[in-house]
């Protein structure tokens, strides 16, 4: 019997459904739904971490998980490809499936997001005749193949919707039809874009795909949109869907910047604005955005954090109330659903910046009621009633009648968590078996290596390198006799560079004597650096790195990087300049360290000690994980720019000396239209300064920390963070909408009596509230962290909430004065809370 019951399962699991479009929505297995999606790009965390992240997700109120495909991580080399660890594709989808979730599987194979070159690998640039993402034969030749490659993993798989897989999307190509984009290409853009349809087309998935910000999307692919606001979008044909692939729930970091974020109530506004207006797929990019592991991030410039303010957090743990008042939101938008599917929106204005939208047929009725005023709240009559709607905010009546959301009005608790500094000799000393010693290997200044080349003239950076490493060394020497000009006045004089970037150290006569940055906006730079130079040769090296290769742009795989001159030295007494641009060049691609691999930590070339301020060193240590089960960062104050390896795994790129600039950070309202320079935080600080190394790559011991440190620095002064909670707290007011659990999907069992309410709850399963540190019914004032009493408070509030919170892992109190009195009659109060968990 048992055995019979399995065999059926699998049969029952392993039946296709059919994933079709009509007008109004995506319809599965002859539904048609509204769907709620988020990205989470699986090589941007760790396969452990996978399974949590999902499963947050699903708690979420996600319907769908998005991924791209990343190309040049599963196939750096030509034909060889690589599915194993972070690049487990299989084991990703599988995992979203195994959560009862749906998959989009954005193929590209061109993604942007902000990948090292757009996810293109680099031998694609070296292909004869090769122009890419247009209508050329090596170029589609290519792109086919990588599709066709993934499209058949997943079918082998069974992977795909119509095979019961959980894959009900894929997108081909990726914003090619912006406006700065696909104009570029000429005529023959078009031509590419209706090959790139019909090439994913004949791959016979069985379910839709989609083109996203391409209006010329051809048929059967559903044009899609991407933007922090998509509401109005209409598809280029009657009977495709209104779908939203990226709502950006952030901005991303670039080194040198300051770190954006977005707030909840203008992504829930921009959310229920798009289904208002007819919306009924809807992907919040970023849902988790993770880490730029290794040399992965693109750019230039792009930090190695990829937060993205998204609504998980870099670590995995929900970034509330972002997390929670989105989920409030979602389970809003189903109790919607039934009108939403069945029939398109009627929009009336109820007065100037108000307006409703309203799905209604015999038997049911929804509506959003919106007011776009981006500074007036408004009072609004719609059937009968009256609603208070706070300025740029939507409320969402699944009954046409009562208000179960709006977007300004968070019922969600707030956390803050924070890195706990714990530096690794204090760390050490815990555990006696494990040193703290330091050692390192100097890299050698200049040229090292038996495959250095000698060329006239100046080369350009990708070309040579093939991003093989971030490094390029041009050397060259001069000879000074003595009569030259410019030592008549002493030996100084000045070195003119110009790069298209990204860094540039220039050494003479081994010695570092001055550097360059560009930064995301201008990469490139020309730059004056004051030298000394001796009598006889004098030796120059220029060290040219990559931060990061383009990834967005037409002909973004052509923009160059490096030296490309002129480099001279200027400032002679007789005005006369000496031009090395067109001289004798020897260039090294990458460093001694790199072809020795010591970022594994072998090799006998390990001296102990750590010299201070040394620019090009290899630094090692030997360290215990930091106990507890926390997050775990390192924080790389004191040390310059370079990369780091845990166990041999690059966690990526640091950079703790590029500083933010000190202005451009305000106080930024949710209320009227974000952008990604309007909410920034973290002026005139480092723009990253804590590094994610994730806990699947620790052992509890012995683990081996190497860096190179490319502008001197002190290893001594690195330490662990881990990431704790500081406190939970919650606001709510009297006004705000009941708990989402008071509303059920019949809507008639609403509870009657039901107030807001104020719930906390410890993230961590085996942690209980252990102290209310603030507690105030009536009019509270501040924010989480810095709350204070306002003119009206009830006396006994902290008392009472102590003793419904302490001692537990969750509470729920009721705003209403029936708890707690009525500090001030006619007065709409508010509970606010902050308590902490141990
Ligand atoms: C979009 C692109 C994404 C990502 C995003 C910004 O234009 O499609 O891949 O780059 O911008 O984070």
């Amino acid at each position: 019997m048992k055995r019979l019951l399995i065999v059926s399962f699998l049969v029952a699991a392993a039946v296709g459904v059919n994933v079709t479009y009509d007008h109004r929505a995506l319809v599965i297995d002859g539904k048609r739904r509204v769907l709620v999606s988020g990205s989470i790009h699986y090589p941007r965390s760790t396969p452990d971490m996978w399974p949590g992240l999902i499963q947050k997700s699903k708690e979420g109120g996600l319907d769908v998980i998005e991924t791209y495909v990343f190309w040049n991580l599963h196939e750096s080399v030509r034909n060889q490809y690589d599915f194993e660890g972070r690049k487990d594709l299989v084991k990703f989808v599988k995992l979203v499936a195994d959560a009862g979730l749906y998959v989009h599987l954005r193929i590209g194979p061109y993604v942007c997001a902000e990948w090292n070159y757009g996810g293109f690998p680099l031998w694609l640039h070296f292909i004869p005749g090769i122009e890419l993402r247009t209508d050329n034969e090596p170029f589609k030749a290519e792109m086919k193949r990588f599709t066709a490659k993934i499209v058949s993993m997943m079918k082998e798989e069974n992977l795909y919707a119509s095979q019961g897989g959980p894959i009900i999307l894929s997108q081909i190509e990726n914003e090619y039809g912006n406006s700065d984009i696909e104009s570029r290409y000429g005529p023959a853009a078009k031509s590419y874009v209706k090959w790139a349809a019909s090439m994913a087309t004949y791959l016979n998935t069985g379910v839709p795909w989609v083109m996203c910000q391409q209006r010329d999307a051809p048929d059967p692919i559903i044009d899609t949109c991407n933007g922090f606001y998509c509401d109005g979008y209409k598809p280029n044909a009657e009977n495709k869907p209104t779908m939203w692939t990226e709502n950006w729930t952030g901005w991303f970091l670039s080194f040198g910047g300051a770190v954006p974020y977005r707030p909840v109530e203008d992504i829930a506004y921009a959310v229920a604005r798009f289904y208002q207006r007819g919306g009924t797929f809807q992907n919040y990019y970023m849902y988790h955005g993770g880490t730029n592991f290794g040399r992965t991030s693109g750019g230039p410039f792009i930090a190695t954090s990829y937060d993205y303010d998204a609504p998980l957090d870099e670590y995995g743990a929900p970034r509330q109330p972002k997390w929670g008042h989105l989920k409030d939101l979602h389970k809003a938008i189903k109790l919607c659903e039934e009108a939403l599917v069945a029939t398109d929106p009627t929009t009336t204005s109820l007065g100037q910046n108000v307006e409703a939208g309203v799905y209604k047929t015999s038997s049911t009725c929804a509506a959003f009621l919106a007011n776009i005023d981006t500074q007036n709240d408004a009072t609004a009559e719609f059937n009968g009633n009256s609603y208070h709607l706070p300025a740029w905010s939507v409320s969402i009546l699944p009954d046409c009648k009562n208000v179960v959301f709006n977007t300004a009005k968070i019922n969600s608790m707030t956390t803050i968590r924070r890195f706990v500094a714990t530096s690794f000799r204090d760390e050490l000393s815990y555990s006696k078996a494990i040193s703290s010693d330091w050692s390192y290997v100097s890299e050698p200044v200049g040229i090292s290596s038996n495959d250095a080349f000698n060329k006239q003239g100046l080369v350009e950076q990708i070309n040579t390198t093939a991003d093989q490493s971030d490094y390029l060394w041009y050397s060259v020497s001069i000879e000074i006799k003595g009569d030259e000009p410019f030592l008549h006045d002493g030996s100084q004089t000045t070195l003119h560079v110009k790069s298209l970037g990204h860094v540039l150290y220039l050494f003479i006569n081994g010695q570092l004597e001055g550097r360059a940055i560009g930064n995301a906006n201008h990469p490139d730079f020309s730059k004056d650096i004051p030298v000394t130079l001796k009598h006889g040769k004098n030796k120059l090296d220029l060290l040219s790195l990559t931060v990061g290769l383009q990834n967005y742009g037409a002909f973004f795989d052509k923009t160059g990087v490096g030296i490309t001159g002129p480099v001279e030295l200027e400032g002679l007494t007789d005005g006369s300049a000496v031009d090395l641009s067109s001289q004798q060049w020897t260039y090294q691609i990458g460093l001694k360290g790199e072809a020795l691999g010591l970022n594994t930590g072998g090799s006998s070339l390990w001296v102990s000690g750590s010299p201070e301020s040394q620019p090009l060193t290899w630094y090692k240590t030997i360290f215990d994980a930091p106990s507890g089960d926390y997050p775990i960062a390192i924080d790389f104050t004191g040390m310059g720019k370079g990369e780091a390896w845990v166990n041999g795994q690059s966690i990526g790129r640091y950079w703790p000396d590029y500083i933010a600039p000190v202005s451009g950070c305000s106080d930024c309202s949710y209320k009227g239209s974000y952008s990604p320079t309007k909410c920034l935080k973290n002026c005139g600080k480092p723009s990253q300064k804590l590094y994610h190394v994730p806990q699947s790559w620790l052992k509890s011991s012995g683990n081996v920390l190497v860096l190179f440190e490319e502008i001197g620095g002190d290893p001594t002064k690195i330490s662990f963070a881990t990431q704790e909670l500081e406190s939970l707290c919650s606001r709510v007011s009297e006004s705000n909408p009941l708990p989402m659990e008071a509303w059920s999907q019949d809507k008639s069992t609403r509870k009657s009596k039901s107030k807001p309410r104020v719930s906390l709850e410890c993230p961590h399963p085996n942690q209980v509230i252990s102290s209310i540190k603030f507690a105030s019914f009536g009019t509270p004032q501040g924010k989480c962290g810095s709350f204070s009493h306002g003119e009206c408070q009830s006396t006994d509030a902290l008392s009472i909430l102590e003793k419904a919170c302490i001692g537990s892992r969750t509470c729920s109190i009721g705003v209403s004065t029936t708890t707690f009195g009525d500090p001030c009659i006619g007065v709409v109060k508010s509970l606010a809370v902050e308590a902490s968990c141990a």
